[in-house]
C-alpha cells in the first residue's frame, strides 16, 4: 500500500482481492487468489489500482488472459477507474508452496532412483512405427549389454506385448510391487495389456489414464536400469503432459516418416516437448524407402523428411529404417528383428540409432531428484501399491 490519498468511495485492498477470485488460472484450474498469485494490490489516487500477478514462468503464454480478466474484475468495482496489471514470477520457494498446495509433484523420492535414463519414443502422428522402433531399440540396447525396460504408454492401442512377445499376468512381490515381465534378452516390460482381458474394449477416462501411467512408473519393481523406454501413443496430448510432469528429466526421440505431412505433425510434438522442457535427443526416420530384392529403391513415403526435421530441431538424425517386411513380420511374431536378424538393413539402422542414443546419454544421472514444474493439470492421487489397475467404468 502507499500513502496516496484514497477517496472514501474506493474499495479496500481486501475487497479488490475478493473481486479477483473469479479469475481462474486456466492451466491450474483454480482461482489466482487461492493459488497465491496476486502479489500486490496498490490503491492509488483518482481511482487507479495497480495489481501485480505472479506467474509460474516468465514467458507464460496465458499472460494476456490474466491481464484482461484481472482488469475487468477490478474495474467492475465502484470507484475503480483504471487498473494497471503488472507481472512478476514466483520464486522457487513459492513454486514449491504452490505444488504442495496443489498436492502434486514428481514421483515420490526414490520411485525410480535406480533408473539412469528415461527415453520417450513419440511422434505426433499415428502408425509411423513408434512401437516398432521402441521394441527394437530396447532389444538393440539390451544386445549391447545395457539394462533396459519398456513401458507401453499406449493404453488404448497397446502393441508392445505383441512386439516383444510377452503375455503373462505380472506377479506382485512381498512389498506389493508389480514385477515387470521379461522379454527375450532380459528386456523388462510393463503394459496395460497384461491386466485386461484379451481384446476387451477399455474406456479410459483422463484421470485413469494418468493413474495407470503413474502406477507403471511408481508401483513397478524396476530395479537398476540403464534405459527405460516409453512407447507413447499417437498425438501430443495428455500422456505427454503426464510424462513431462512425472519425469521432468526424460528425453524425447521423435519418429517420423520421410513425407512432409508426418514431419509437420512430428514437429508439433517436438514443440510440445520443448514447451514442457523435455529435451529432444534426436529423430529416427522410419519407412524411408523400399529396396527390392533386385536392389531397386522406391521412395514410397517421399524423401528427406527425417533429416529436415532433425535440421529444424537442431538435433541429430539417429537413423533411417527402411520399409522392411521382416521388420513387420518379426514385430508381429514378438521376436524383434534386431535380435532375429541383426544384419538385416532395417535392423542395422535401428542398432545404429540405439548406439546414437547411448552416445547422447553419456552421463548416468538418476532422473528423479527434482520436483517438476506445475504443468497445468491435476494428477490424481494414486493409491500406493495397488497391484492391479482397474479399468472400465
Ligand atoms: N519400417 C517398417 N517397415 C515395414 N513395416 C513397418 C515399419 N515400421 C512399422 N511397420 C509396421 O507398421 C505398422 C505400424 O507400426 P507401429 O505400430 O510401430 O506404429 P506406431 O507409430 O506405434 O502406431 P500407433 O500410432 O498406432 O501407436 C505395424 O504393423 C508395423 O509392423
Ligand atoms: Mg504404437
Amino acid at each position: 500500500m502507499n500513502d496516496a490519498p484514497i477517496t472514501d468511495s474506493m474499495p479496500s485492498e481486501d475487497e479488490i482481492r475478493e473481486a479477483l477470485r473469479p479469475v481462474i488460472d486456466p492451466e491450474l484450474r483454480r482461482s489466482i487468489v487461492d493459488l497465491g498469485m496476486v502479489r500486490s494490490v496498490e490503491i492509488k489516487a483518482d481511482g487507479v489500482v495497480d495489481i501485480v500477478i505472479s506467474l509460474t514462468t516468465p514467458g507464460c503464454p496465458i499472460r494476456g488472459h490474466f491481464q484482461q480478466a484481472v482488469a475487468e474484475s477490478a474495474t467492475a468495482l465502484p470507484g475503480v477507474q483504471v487498473v494497471n496489471v503488472g507481472f512478476d514470477v514466483l520464486s522457487e520457494d513459492e513454486k514449491g508452496e504452490l505444488r504442495t498446495k496443489l498436492g502434486r509433484g514428481a514421483l515420490p523420492q526414490g520411485a525410480l532412483a535406480q533408473v539412469h535414463n528415461v527415453i520417450c519414443v513419440g511422434s505426433g502422428k499415428g502408425g509411423v512405427g513408434k512401437s516398432t522402433m521402441t521394441a527394437n531399440l530396447a532389444a538393440a540396447l539390451a544386445l549391447e549389454g545395457h539394462r533396459v525396460a519398456v513401458v507401453d504408454c499406449d493404453v488404448y492401442g497397446y502393441s508392445i506385448p505383441r512386439m516383444l512377445g510377452v503375455h503373462d499376468r505380472p506377479k506382485v512381490n512381498d512389498q506389493r510391487k508389480i514385477l515387470p515381465l521379461e522379454a527375450a534378452g532380459g528386456v523388462k516390460v510393463m503394459s496395460i495389456g497384461f491386466f485386461i482381458e484379451k481384446n476387451a474394449a477399455v474406456v479410459w477416462r483422463g484421470a485413469m489414464l494418468h493413474k495407470a501411467i503413474q502406477q507403471f512408473l511408481e508401483d513397478v519393481e524396476w530395479g537398476e536400469l540403464d534405459y527405460l523406454l516409453l512407447d507413447l501413443p499417437p498425438g501430443t496430448g495428455d500422456v505427454s503432459m503426464t510424462l513431462a510432469q512425472l519425469l521432468p528429466q526424460s528425453k524425447f526421440v521423435i519418429v517420423t516418416t520421410p513425407q512432409p505431412a508426418a514431419q509437420t505433425v512430428a514437429k508439433r510434438s517436438a514443440e510440445m516437448s520443448k514447451k514442457v522442457n523435455i529435451e529432444v535427443l534426436g529423430v529416427i526416420e522410419n519407412m524411408s524407402g523400399f529396396t527390392t530384392p533386385g536392389g531397386e529403391r522406391f521412395a514410397i513415403f517421399g524423401e528427406g523428411g527425417g533429416q529436415q526435421l532433425a535440421d529444424e530441431l537442431d538435433v541429430p538424425l539417429l537413423g533411417k529404417a527402411p520399409i522392411s517386411e521382416p521388420l513387420r513380420v518379426h514385430a508381429d511374431e514378438g521376436t524383434p528383428l534386431v535380435v532375429a536378424d541383426p544384419d538385416d538393413p532395417a535392423a542395422q539402422a535401428i542398432r545404429q540409432a540405439a548406439r546414437g542414443i547411448v552416445a547422447m546419454t553419456p552421463r548416468e544421472l538418476p532422473v528423479f531428484q527434482e520436483a517438476a514444474e506445475p504443468l497445468g493439470f491435476e494428477l490424481p492421487v494414486v493409491t500406493q501399491h495397488a497391484p492391479v489397475i482397474r479399468t472400465g467404468g
